[in-house]
């Protein structure tokens, strides 16, 4: 990347190097919903400092431009929340993704053991006998939307379990929190009855906390964070921030790359042997070129603690600069053929699981989900095919189906 911090003088925003273009990017807009990729083509070419005057935030789009900036959390800060809006710190305290070191560094030490490769694959039964359950109702012979059905649950219903949360309080839970992270379309905010859900749900959570204090630590994520309150290293309001983000980040994404996988299968874009065929399906280079190829989460946003100077524009500080991983993943100056899912590739290298401390936590356990998930669904539904058009979460940060309308075929 073009760039080094830099004290001293500042360039307004009204000089932008796109001033008196055309507005090509907004994130929110109908055309970056439908199809954001050939804008982000024109932002790579042509501006790869772009300013968005609507939402005051600048955009970064070329690989190593994002892969840098993420690296140098220091310039590049997270505290003032990651999204737009009132997006921007929904979770409240103790939400990792929106903190810097060093508070960042102490509470992702708490969650670590848990989200480590040796503890996800422990947990490869109980994703098994979730997905199992969910699909063992599916009808027959009936017109089924995979995405309420299955896509969005899994995931949801799986990170409640590592959390601890009892087994006869998981079908309501699995409903708040669907319906609370439900986005309005075209709103850089939750809507009301968000926050409504969000109170009932975190004082829920607070509550299976408080009860595994003094001692009566469980072997899960709530009794990690009991023993953290007690031992001084995590304050109690913190509980709201890090488990509504596990729950968020951990669900919305995870759908999203099932449903495209599923969604891919059902149009016949890729088949069956292409996803790896045999036992260990999909293989682990097709999640990654999934993930390459369409980014769950299309992109973040961190905040310039200092002058910065990029493509030869010098950012204020408190400049908002959104880091495009699904740009990045389809640079050309990066990856060959970028804009054809190529499912034997090596695309690991991609960014859609970010770069540097904010590195997704939950990769190995989207990963578990992504192969347990989709070997139980097509041992159910061998055969499936398109049944009407699937829905796109209304978001613009997350990219994938929510809604995937199928019916079996023979
Ligand atoms: C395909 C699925 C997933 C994708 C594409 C994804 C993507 C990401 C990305 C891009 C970041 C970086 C955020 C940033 O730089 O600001 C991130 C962070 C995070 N992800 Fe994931 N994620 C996925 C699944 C999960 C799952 C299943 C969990 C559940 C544990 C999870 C939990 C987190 C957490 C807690 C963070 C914040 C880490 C930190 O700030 O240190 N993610 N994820």
């Amino acid at each position: 990347m073009q760039s080094h911090a830099e004290a001293g003088s500042s360039r307004s925003n009204s000089n932008s190097p796109n001033a008196n273009s055309p507005l090509i990017y907004d994130p929110v807009s109908p055309e970056a919903h439908l199809d954001p990729y050939p804008i982000y083509q024109q932002l790579r070419d042509h501006h790869p400092l772009y300013y968005i005057a609507e939402h005051d935030a600048w955009a970064l789009s070329r690989y190593t431009d994002v892969q840098e900036g993420l690296r140098d959390w220091e310039t590049f800060s997270s505290s003032e929340g990651v999204e737009l809006g009132t997006y921007a710190k929904f979770f409240g305290p103790g939400s990792i993704q929106e903190l810097d070191p060093p508070r960042h560094d102490v509470l992702r030490k708490v969650l670590a053991p848990r989200f480590l490769n040796k503890a996800v694959k422990s947990y490869e039964p109980m994703v098994e006998a979730t997905a199992a359950e969910l699909l063992e109702d599916l009808p027959h012979h009936a017109d089924l939307d995979l995405g309420l059905a299955f896509t969005q649950r899994l995931p949801i219903m799986t990170i409640f379990r590592i959390l601890g949360i009892p087994e006869a309080d998981i079908a309501w839970t699995t409903d708040t929190g669907l319906e609370m992270l439900n986005r309005p379309p075209g709103e850089s905010g939750p809507s009301p009855q968000a926050y409504e859900l969000r109170a009932e749900l975190v004082s829920f959570l607070e509550d299976q906390v408080d009860q595994r204090r003094g001692g009566n630590y469980t072997d899960d994520v709530f009794g990690d964070l009991a023993r953290a309150i007690d031992d001084g290293s995590m304050e109690h309001e913190e509980i709201q921030g890090l488990t509504l983000l596990l729950i968020a980040a951990g669900m919305e994404t995870t759908t999203s790359l099932l449903g495209t996988m599923v969604h891919s299968l059902a149009t016949g874009a890729v088949t069956r042997e292409e996803l790896g065929g045999g036992v260990d399906l999909p293989t682990a280079a097709a999640v990654d070129e999934f993930v390459r190829f369409d980014a769950p989460a299309q992109w973040l946003a961190r905040v310039t603690t200092k002058p910065v100077s990029l493509h030869g524009v010098q950012l204020e500080t408190g400049s908002r600069v959104l880091m495009i991983f699904a740009s990045a993943n389809r640079d050309p100056r990066e990856f060959d053929r970028p804009d054809e899912l190529i499912l034997d590739r090596d695309g690991s290298r991609n960014l859609a699981f970010g770069e540097g401390i904010h590195f997704c936590i939950g990769m190995p356990l989207a990963k578990l989900e992504a192969r347990v998930g989709m070997r139980q669904l097509l041992r159910t539904l061998p055969a499936f095919e398109m049944n009407g058009e699937p829905t796109r979460y209304p978001s613009h940060v997350i990219r994938g189906y929510q809604n995937v309308p199928i019916r079996w075929a023979s």
